[in-house]
């Protein structure tokens, strides 16, 4: 089956980039939301967030008519679904943005339609999206266990695209697709064979939802390895540089560079959906989780005994709140967390400065002692201290400047 027109639910950091490939292949798009201020801007032909080439995309695809933004829903001929899948504060998954979206599309679906899951979510939510549907809509049946024939399609098809990257990323990444039946995957494929260049891999619904939790634990853990490795050598007083340079030497080795901690939507959340299900069997991921949600702690009171050292503390200047580098994206940042913690401990006046962030996050708002400002080489003659916590290229070769009286550290 050609598609002709789709809906994609959550026009987020994933969703939006979608919906607009989509669009710029000539299907048509309606995109749904539930933030207004997200819808407008959509429809005024302007990115809500920064990411390279989507602005041009979004213009493009929205003055020829083939990508509109809602906030109720429009009946299509497929359903992605991009909304958030956050865990609650006891570590469970938090699945009420799926199950909303699932409502939503309830409304309008009819038979012959397919549906997409693409947000990272625990092991069996897709055939728990076809359950919850089966009750809603009693008049059309919907995909089980060995279960063919079905009016409706549904697929998990995950995201692993890189923020920063994401459009060029979207089509060229490989893609893992799992239907709830072998006839689901197959539609799913054809959809996304509309944007994707790279090679699509077919599986069920389940291997699907864990590839993408164990590409993310895998990350987590490999992070967690280096942060502890640093913890290491500053207990037994070795560089940790030259260590992992060292033995990065071996051809089968490759240590990542220790950090102030684990951020975005992604890795600090998704290793929780593996440990939910399978608690006992999980033990190196619950453990690298507990490793990387200390660290932003640790490098805290590094900063805090080096400030507190150099008697210098009137005005520290802080490069970057974001999650990594080169993005704008805030969510989880350790950044903003250490931010935090130094305007709490009343450690002076902070200027914060990122070119990719345009207003500060809820969290830092309204402080009285801290402001964002653009002027890069202002904040960093008016500072005592210079904290680069975010690796930024506009901060590249920040410490190899002339600072005779200032303290610069350096946790990049
Ligand atoms: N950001 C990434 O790099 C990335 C990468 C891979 C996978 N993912 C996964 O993709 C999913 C979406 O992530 P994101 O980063 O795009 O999130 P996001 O917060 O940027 O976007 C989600 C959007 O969904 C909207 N929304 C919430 N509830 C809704 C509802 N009921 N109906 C319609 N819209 C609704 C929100 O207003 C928001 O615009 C998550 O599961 C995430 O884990 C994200």
């Amino acid at each position: 089956m050609k598609f002709k027109n789709i809906s994609v639910i959550g026009l987020g950091y994933i969703g939006l980039p979608t919906a607009v490939l989509f669009a710029s292949k000539n299907i048509k798009v309606t995109g749904l939301d539930v933030d207004d201020d997200k819808i407008d801007l959509i429809n005024k032909g302007e990115s809500p967030f920064e990411e390279p080439h989507l602005d041009h995309l979004i213009k493009t695809t929205v003055s020829n008519g083939m990508l509109k933004a809602y906030n109720s829903p429009k009946p299509a001929q497929a359903f992605i679904i991009a909304v958030p899948t956050p865990f609650l504060e006891d570590l469970t998954p938090d699945l009420s943005y799926v199950k909303q979206a699932v409502n939503t599309i309830a409304k309008v679906l009819k038979r012959g339609d397919l549906i997409i899951l693409e947000s990272t979510s625990p092991v069996g939510t897709t055939a728990l999206v076809s359950k919850w549907l089966q009750v809603i809509r009693q008049d059309l049946k919907f995909p089980g266990e060995n279960q063919e024939n079905c009016d409706v399609n549904i697929a998990y098809c995950p995201e692993r695209v890189l923020p920063g990257n994401i459009i060029k990323e979207l089509q060229e990444n490989d893609r893992v697709i799992g239907g709830l039946t072998p006839s689901c995957s197959d539609q799913a494929a054809i959809l996304y064979r509309e944007i994707i260049d790279g090679k699509i891999h077919i599986t069920n619904a389940k291997a699907a939802e864990l590839t993408k939790l164990a590409e993310n634990s895998y990350r987590d853990v490999n992070i967690a390895f280096a942060n502890e490795l640093n913890m290491i050598c500053e207990k037994l007083e070795i560089n940790t540089s030259e260590v992992r340079k060292l033995a990065n030497l071996h051809p089968r080795v490759d240590i990542l560079n220790p950090g102030i901690g684990v951020g975005g939507h992604c890795i600090p959340v998704d290793p929780w959906f593996i440990v939910h299900s399978a608690p006992d069997e999980s033990k190196i991921i619950q453990i690298a989780r507990k490793i990387n949600r200390n660290r932003t702690d640790i490098v805290y009171k590094k900063i805090l005994k080096h400030i507190k050292a150099a008697k210098r503390k009137e005005s520290i200047a802080c490069l970057g709140i974001g999650y990594k580098a080169n993005i704008g994206d805030t969510r989880e940042s350790p950044a903003v967390e250490i931010i935090k913690k130094l305007d709490e401990d009343q450690l002076g006046e902070l200027l914060i400065i990122d070119p990719h962030v345009k207003t500060l996050p809820k969290v830092l708002k309204n402080r009285k002692h801290l402001t964002l400002t653009s002027d890069l080489g202002q904040a960093l003659d008016n500072s005592d201290v210079i904290l680069k916590l975010v690796g930024h290229r506009e901060f590249e070769n920040i410490e190899s400047l002339k600072f005779p009286d200032k303290l610069i550290l350096n946790f990049c």
